[in-house]
């Protein structure tokens, strides 16, 4: 997979208008669909479920991008993936038998990452890198867009992609919240092969063009 990828986040789409608003990441530079799931217990907010998912499922271009903030995601792993799921995340934090819910992800043809919380440690995953396809740092605490950056997420990519190195593992690494024009382009040296977007994308006069920039 190719890296420096962006992945709007629909978190911060005009949901009267999403169709719209998915048709506009279609025709932009944007990679991936990066797609919020939040269950008002895992965070202490709730954003939408299966039918948003179908109307991506419908008009969705790119690569699905599933984040899943929600307890017990073993449950719900399968109907995410019948809705047109090309990757599912889950939580370090949320998640008792990762093992397994990886694998099962995997043996679906579905790509499986991990997600951190800012304040789990990096070498919590020291016995589960080799498995997944995908490490996804928060850089904010889960559960709302348009929050400020948490400047620790450098020291963690840095860990992130040593550790990946020394496990000959392929995974990529997605960083999640804060992203926005000015540091972008530092978290892709730092190592970030995708980036997270919601707020500075959608709050911007043309998304389009952010989109292009935040590649730069
Ligand atoms: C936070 C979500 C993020 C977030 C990104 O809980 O996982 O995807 O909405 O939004 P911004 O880019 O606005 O921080
Ligand atoms: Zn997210």
């Amino acid at each position: 997979m190719k890296t420096k990828l962006i992945a709007p986040s629909l978190l911060s789409a005009d949901f009267g208008n999403l169709q719209r608003d998915i048709e506009m990441l279609n025709n932009s530079q944007a990679d991936w669909f990066h797609i919020d799931v939040m269950d008002g217990r895992f965070v202490p907010n709730i954003s939408f479920g299966f039918p948003v998912m179908k109307t991506v499922q419908q008009h969705a271009k790119k690569f699905v991008d599933v984040h899943l903030m929600i307890v017990e995601p073993d449950k719900y792993v399968d109907e995410f993936i019948n809705h047109g799921a090309d990757l599912i995340s889950i939580h370090y934090e949320a998640c008792t038998h990762l093992h397994r819910t990886i694998h099962h992800i995997q043996s679906r043809g579905v790509k499986a990452g991990v997600v951190l919380n800012p304040s789990t440690p990096v070498l919590m995953l020291e016995d589960i890198i080799a498995d997944v396809d995908l490490v996804l740092l928060m850089s904010v605490n889960p559960g709302f867009g348009g929050q400020k950056f948490i400047e620790n997420t450098y020291k963690k990519i840095a860990e992130t992609k040593d550790l990946i190195l020394s496990n000959n593992s392929t995974a990529l690494i997605e960083i999640d919240g804060g992203v926005n024009l000015e540091n972008a382009s530092k978290l892709f040296e730092a190592g970030a092969d995708v980036l997270v977007a919601g707020n500075a994308v959608f709050s911007a006069e043309s998304p389009e063009r952010t989109i292009e920039l935040l590649k730069i």
